[in-house]
């Protein structure tokens, strides 16, 4: 490795990442493994704050099926089957249990309207080749006993798990470290390096040139309004705030097994007893107020579902930004700039891309490849028609 450190250049590194959510983390952790020389700048100054913060963890390739979007769909599961070598690559390596678990998803229809619901998505389910089926409500409560008497039935969903995101982050920043990524945090950047039109790395706020032959953005919602990035290179990318419950139960007897799924809400059960509830989709910009609105509609619908929610103690509400884009699929790939790659703009699925992300754009970058492979549909050109943007 070429680095040298905290002196007025460093570098030139192979890689620099800009952004250490689970993304950023993810293509720095695959980067390194891979023997290039890596560094990641983050603004924040311990993890935190970011969209993999407050996410669920919810792996949820068939749960977050919808009708038009095939492309989101086999991505989605290419990167769900990642999901079970990499926990065990990350816990023998690290010793950080991510919590990873692949125990399906239940989408529950509190009354008959959902019912109706559920059963369409079914049919695309089963069209779209997964392996999901129709539970009436004895079988449910069978499976989830502490389901509500009054649900009409549900779906389950054997392809979908979850994980912890924020252990999956801790363990793909130190398995990055380890294999001697540099990480500097609490970092602003200032700048843009170009050199004959070619990215180099970047300026920081506080002086010193982070060089390097390949500039990755993954700032999530942010990435959409960096300034230090000129208009013309910044991706269609808008901030989707979310409101996220945070409940504590007893790990010894949980409320239930599976993230347990309705059209307004999600419950996923941690391993050490805490239970998330999310989340609200509300189109407010930069607004990232917790309201009690947002809380009331969160724990009414949860009630709905699981009425035993009522009697967890409640830690926190929090709210966070997915990084929305036009067609509902990730920006991963070469901008026009060269030298400039994106790996963001993954909306709902941010946690579970991570590791088909982090594998493509280091596959890309390695190989010189124009596109990043197996995530070719989310290329940023597909945009550069619309609005001459990256
Ligand atoms: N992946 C679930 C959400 O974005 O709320």
């Amino acid at each position: 490795m070429s680095s040298q450190t905290e002196t007025d250049r460093s570098g030139p590194f192979d890689l620099l990442v800009v952004g250490g959510g689970i993304v950023g983390l993810a293509v720095a952790r695959e980067a390194a493994a891979a023997g290039a020389s890596v560094a990641l700048v983050d603004r924040e100054v311990v993890r935190g704050g970011d969209a993999t913060d407050v996410a669920a963890g919810m792996l949820a390739p068939v749960g977050e099926l919808d009708f038009g979007e095939p492309d989101l769909l086999k991505m989605n599961l290419d990167s769900a089957s990642l999901y079970p070598d990499l926990c065990v690559e990350l816990s023998s390596e690290t010793g950080i249990e991510t919590g990873y678990r692949r125990s399906g998803g239940l989408h529950v229809a509190p009354d008959a309207d959902e019912a109706a619901v559920h059963r369409r998505m079914l049919e695309l389910q089963v069209e779209s080749g997964l392996d999901s089926r129709w539970l009436g409500p004895g079988r449910a409560r069978e499976l989830e006993p502490a389901l509500s008497p009054s649900i009409h039935g549900a779906v389950f969903a054997a392809d979908d798990g979850s994980v912890d995101p924020r252990m999956m982050a801790l363990a793909l920043e130190e398995s990055a470290t380890r294999s001697g990524a540099i990480l500097l945090r609490g970092r602003e950047i200032a700048s843009l390096l170009l050199e004959d039109d070619r990215a180099r790395g970047v300026r920081l706020a506080d002086g010193p040139e982070i060089l390097a032959d390949e500039t990755v953005l993954s700032c999530g919602a942010e990435t959409g309004r960096l300034s230090w990035l000129e208009p013309d290179l910044r991706p269609p990318i808008r901030p989707v705030k979310g409101q996220v419950l945070e409940l504590a139960g007893d790990p010894g007897d949980p409320i239930c097994h599976r993230a347990i799924v309705s059209e307004r809400v999600y419950v996923v059960p941690r391993p050490d007893g805490r239970v998330i509830v999310g989340a609200t989709v509300e189109e407010k910009g930069w607004d990232r107020t917790v309201t009690a609105g947002g809380v009331h509609e969160l724990l009414r619908e949860a009630y709905r579902v699981l009425p035993e929610v009522a009697e967890l103690e409640f830690l926190r509400a929090s709210a966070g930004f997915r990084p929305g884009t036009p067609d509902n699929l990730p920006i991963v790939g070469r901008t026009v700039c060269s030298g400039l790659s994106l790996a963001t703009g993954h909306y709902r699925n941010g946690v579970l891309l991570a590791p088909l992300t982090g594998r493509a754009v280091a596959g890309m970058l390695a190989d010189g490849l124009d596109h990043a492979p197996g995530m070719e549909a989310a290329d940023p050109g597909r945009f550069r028609s619309r609005a001459g943007v990256v």
